[in-house]
């Protein structure tokens, strides 16, 4: 058996990895870690853990034989978009304390644990397009985004060669998250077009790389930041 615990999956990007996952090692048994149980409540190799990344007393790991653990995928994130002197110093807590201060958290328990496991873990964080590329918009977000990368890049150096750390950072897909911008015709229609690749992410597209990222396939990258991104970041 494979361990792998995710921090957010029942819908969305995450939703879609677990999924990939699954079918690409038979031996993966996921420990699902999120509000709602989504569409696993079903599958044996899906265990569900009631938790909010905010709210939660500290991650309860005690199922998880972490001698056979591979993996770590942390998910939650946020979406506010607000033009910078409209956000309040509140505004930006709640950005970083789902984005950044959740994950360390959760990484501050799981790494402890990992150490035991003779897998060579992987941890997988997401970041965003805009904590790279410059957006309106999108200081809050891209501003947590970017101190997630750069505790993703130091972890890479300290744990190294044991674990390994990299973050995935989308442009906009097609995810619940999305749907304040998704769901109207007019912006969605102009979000695709200011993509070079002109259309939005899906799901999958994301989650391909998360999976890679997974897998003994990318075995020689730690501390690095993947984009898929319709070419935004360009
Ligand atoms: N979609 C985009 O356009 C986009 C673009 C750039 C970056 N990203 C980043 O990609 C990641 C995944 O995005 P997504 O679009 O798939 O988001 P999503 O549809 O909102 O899915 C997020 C997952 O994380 C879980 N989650 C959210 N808040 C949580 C919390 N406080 N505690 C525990 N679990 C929580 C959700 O489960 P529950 O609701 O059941 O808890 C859900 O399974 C996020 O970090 C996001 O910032 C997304």
């Amino acid at each position: 058996m494979s361990e792998y615990i995710f921090i957010g999956g029942s819908h969305g990007i995450a939703e879609a990895s677990i999924r990939l996952l699954l079918q690409r090692d038979a031996q993966a048994r996921v420990h699902l870690y999120s509000r709602e149980v989504g569409p696993w409540a079903s599958e044996k190799r899906v265990v569900w853990h009631c938790f909010d990344a905010v709210n939660s007393e500290e991650l309860n790991v005690s199922e998880v034989n972490f001698a056979q653990f591979r993996g770590l995928v942390y998910a939650p994130g946020s979406l506010q978009l607000k033009p910078f002197t409209s956000l309040k110093l509140e505004d930006f807590r709640k950005d970083f304390e789902v984005n950044y201060f959740g994950c360390v958290r959760v990484l501050q328990t799981v790494i402890a644990q990992a150490k035991l496991s003779t897998l060579s873990p992987s941890f997988v964080m997401f970041s965003t397009v805009a904590a790279f590329r410059g957006l309106p918009m999108h200081t809050s977000i891209a501003s947590s985004k970017a101190a997630l990368e750069g505790l993703s890049r130091s972890l890479a150096a300290e744990y190294a060669p044991r674990m390994r750390f990299n973050c995935v950072a989308p442009s906009l897909t097609d995810t619940p998250l999305a749907q304040p911008i998704t769901s109207r015709e007019a912006s969605r229609k102009i979000s695709e077009e200011r993509h070079p690749l002109k259309r939005l992410g899906t799901s999958n597209d994301v989650a391909h790389a998360v999976d890679f990222l997974l897998s003994d396939a990318s075995s020689w990258m730690s501390g690095q930041v993947l984009r898929p991104d319709g070419a935004m970041s360009l």
